[in-house]
């Protein structure tokens, strides 16, 4: 997630002390006036008031610690102290105890503030498909800067370029129009529906009355927060706070300060004398009570009311799926290799699944008949999909009432009766499209099914969802299909699928477990989809040249020819050709003409004797070793059946390739020059080596649903 970079120190922040208030002019333009003095003095009581707010102290209390008092509104200094404080640290787990004793004190003192404080943290105003955003331009910030400051406008672009964070300018311009009057502090509720105004405003005059609210909100700043209100407006904030962080934060605050308790509070802190192993475990149950909650339910407006209303443990029975809300999606964890899939799912069943190359649709059929549809992230996209929406009642069963489809919208070529690419779609009207003018025709590409008939399905696990989705609506041809899908753990059938999808215009696979883990709980993060691309084999593995040893007849399209062959390396110590794998991908309807013709006049009664093999791989056909193949594989694993270099990485167990792929005959090469088992022994070292050092890289950088 990108949101959890930190911008790099400044200058400022350095060296302005972190709780004591700037007093010096630092803009050149403003003389030292003779209210130098009384500036100081408001200074300081000002310090002792809200300006000694420090979430980061040890020992946190949220009562004694925090600078308000009880129901009054929660001062924007002290989110603005927090935003500093936080800024001003590293490490994760610093940044989300600095959070959660700020939230601690909303709970105790002021908890109606609290969905403001989540919001405000977030820098959203909404949840996401009310499609409220802020962002103001630079410019428009600017101009309210320079009308406040009474700096010029030409001054502040140089110091904001200088810089490189128009919050710091705005902050170090502040201080030119302190003395003048003091208007009232600044509240995070007031601010907070400030800026939801500010964010709805359009027309003609919007631009002038924004700058006018920004205005009057600039010159009520103290101390810091100027720099965090106009990185809000900018929809920068950018203090290395993600969204996880910030549900985190909220779980620990809730169960050490449990919210809805009379004041003064009974529990201002469960975790006291509690080891810091259960602690831990405590708050991670009330954090995934909120993650999942707000997986199933994104908006706070929902969620946190009912938090304070009836506590953590009832939050579940009050905040559910509900077609008509979208849910967070699960999205795919990349797989490096193939042997990663193998290694995540054990023994696992899965299945592979075509993966669209198009845009997620979550299609939501409420109990009034009316159909929405979202986004991947959560965009009401409703209005850009009139050809689905009027497409639903041909495809449900008359049994379905109400449910939640998650698919792929995918481009499709009706005359061809093909999907076509991704870039195809991306020209299609993004909203308000008219159903009668629509040029780009979609299908979709069913996948899933979360909710049905007032039950949200989430909880139960992908086999069941997925029958449940075939039963309840009709496959039309170009409109509403399931996508494509096999069960199977051969690893030849498998890559013989992902080729499929990728000459189909797909991008490559989905590969989930049907029963273990296959709950579509994002929050809990199991990992149970896997992406297989196309460039996750092209990209790895090395190539190496093989004797064919025998074939395996074909069946349907393969019938008559050979459908694949048991590929070995050559023993040059024991002199003995050696089976590595079976192969089936990669071969051209001539390829496969051509191999059958030429093996016809190679076919052996009996195995030669210096062939080693198990007997669970005998083919067909054994061939005399004459034709060497160039072969790209995947990566190489221990192998079960196969021996090649056998007793040289495993006493017994020897090495096999997966997902082979025929590339060409090696003419030049005779059996003896195939690759040798000890450089099979060395290429699986070595990519033993890189998958070590890719594993260790890889372990801090996860943070996705
Ligand atoms: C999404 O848009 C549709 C129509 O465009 C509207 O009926 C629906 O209420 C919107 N959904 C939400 C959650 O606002
Ligand atoms: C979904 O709708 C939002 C709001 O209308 C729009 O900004 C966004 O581009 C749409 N997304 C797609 C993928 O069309
Ligand atoms: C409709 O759903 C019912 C119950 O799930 C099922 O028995 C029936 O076969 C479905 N009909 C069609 C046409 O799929």
């Amino acid at each position: 997630d990108t949101a959890e970079k930190k911008p790099q120190k400044t200058f400022h922040s350095f060296f302005a002390p972190k709780t004591e208030p700037k007093v010096e002019d630092t803009s050149s333009e403003d003389k030292k006036s003779s209210d130098d003095k009384s500036v100081k003095k408001a200074c300081l009581s000002e310090k002792k008031e809200h300006g000694g707010y420090d979430p980061a102290k040890s020992n946190y209390h949220p009562i004694e610690d925090a600078v308000w008092t009880r129901n009054e509104k929660v001062p924007y200094l002290a989110l603005a102290k927090t935003f500093e404080a936080i800024e001003n640290i590293s490490g994760r787990l610093k940044t989300i105890e600095i959070l959660s004793n700020f939230f601690r004190s909303v709970i105790a003192l002021s908890s109606s503030d609290l969905v403001q404080c989540v919001y405000m943290c977030l820098n959203k105003l909404a949840p996401a498909y009310e499609g409220l955003e802020l962002g103001i331009g630079e410019t428009v910030l600017m101009k309210a800067i320079a009308q406040a400051t009474g700096r010029g406008i030409d001054k502040i672009k140089a110091d904001a370029q200088e810089k490189g964070d128009l919050g710091l300018v705005a902050e170090t311009s502040r201080s030119s129009q302190r003395t003048m009057f003091a208007p009232p502090k600044l509240t995070v509720p007031a601010v907070f529906n400030k800026l939801k105004e500010i964010a709805g405003m359009s027309g003609n005059a919007a631009m002038t009355k924004k700058i006018e609210k920004i205005k009057g909100m600039f010159v009520a700043c103290r101390q810091c927060e100027a720099r965090y209100l106009i990185r809000s407006l900018g929809g920068k904030l950018r203090i290395g706070l993600a969204e996880q962080s910030v549900l985190t934060a909220l779980g620990n605050a809730v169960f050490r300060t449990p919210p809805g308790q009379e004041f003064p509070p009974e529990v201002l802190d469960a975790g006291k004398g509690m080891g810091a192993d259960t602690l831990k475990k405590k708050m991670e149950e009330c954090t995934l009570v909120i993650k999942t909650t707000y997986c199933e339910c994104p908006n706070y407006d929902a969620i946190i009311p009912a938090l304070i209303k009836y506590g953590i443990e009832e939050l579940p029975n009050h905040c559910k799926l509900t077609p008509g809300v979208p849910l967070k999606p699960m999205l795919a964890h990349p797989t490096k290799g193939v042997s990663e899939v193998f290694k995540r799912f054990d023994e696992a069943d899965f299945t592979c699944e075509y993966k669209y190359d198009g845009e997620r649709a979550q299609i939501h059929i409420l109990e009034n008949g009316e159909v929405h549809i979202y986004s991947r992230n959560s965009e009401n996209n409703t209005s850009k999909y009139p050809d689905i929406i009027a497409r639903i009642p041909k495809v449900r069963n008359d049994s379905v009432t109400s449910c939640v489809i998650d698919s792929e919208a995918v481009a499709w070529d009706a005359e061809k009766k093909q999907i076509q690419p991704f870039q195809v779609l991306s020209h299609r009207k993004r909203k308000d499209a008219d159903a009668s003018e629509i040029k780009i025709q979609v299908c979709v590409y069913a996948f899933d099914l979360l909710y049905l008939n007032g039950k949200s399905l989430v909880k139960e696990p992908f086999r069941k969802r997925r029958e449940l989705l075939h039963s309840s609506f009709k496959e039309v041809e170009g409109e509403f299909v399931f996508a494509k899908s096999m069960i199977s753990s051969n690893t030849d059938e498998i890559a013989e699928f992902l080729d499929e999808s990728v000459k189909g215009n797909c991008e490559g696979l989905m590969v989930k477990t049907l029963d273990v883990d296959a709950t579509y709980e994002i929050a809990k993060r199991s990992h149970n989809w896997l992406k297989l691309k196309k460039d996750y084999l092209d990209g790895v593995g090395d190539t190496l040249d093989l004797v064919v040893m025998g074939g395996f007849l074909g069946t349907g399209k393969r019938t008559g020819k050979y459908g694949g062959f048991l590929l070995g390396c050559y023993d040059e110590e024991n002199e003995e050709f050696q089976s590595i794998c079976k192969i089936g991908t990669g071969f051209t309807d001539a390829d496969l003409e051509k191999h059958a013709t030429f093996f016809k006049d190679h076919v052996t009664e009996k195995p030669k004797p210096y062939y080693r093999y198990d007997s669970s791989v005998e083919p067909d056909h054994w061939f005399d070793a004459v034709q060497v193949w160039e072969v790209k594989c995947a990566d190489l694993s221990i192998s079960p059946t196969h021996l090649a270099a056998a007793g040289i990485v495993d006493p017994e167990k020897g090495i096999s390739l997966r997902f082979p792929r025929f590339l060409r005959i090696r003419d030049d090469k005779k059996a003896e020059d195939a690759t040798s088992a000890s450089q099979v022994a060395e290429l699986y070292k070595s990519q033993q080596q890189i998958q070590n050092q890719q594993k260790s890289e890889k372990e801090d950088v996860e943070d996705f649903y």
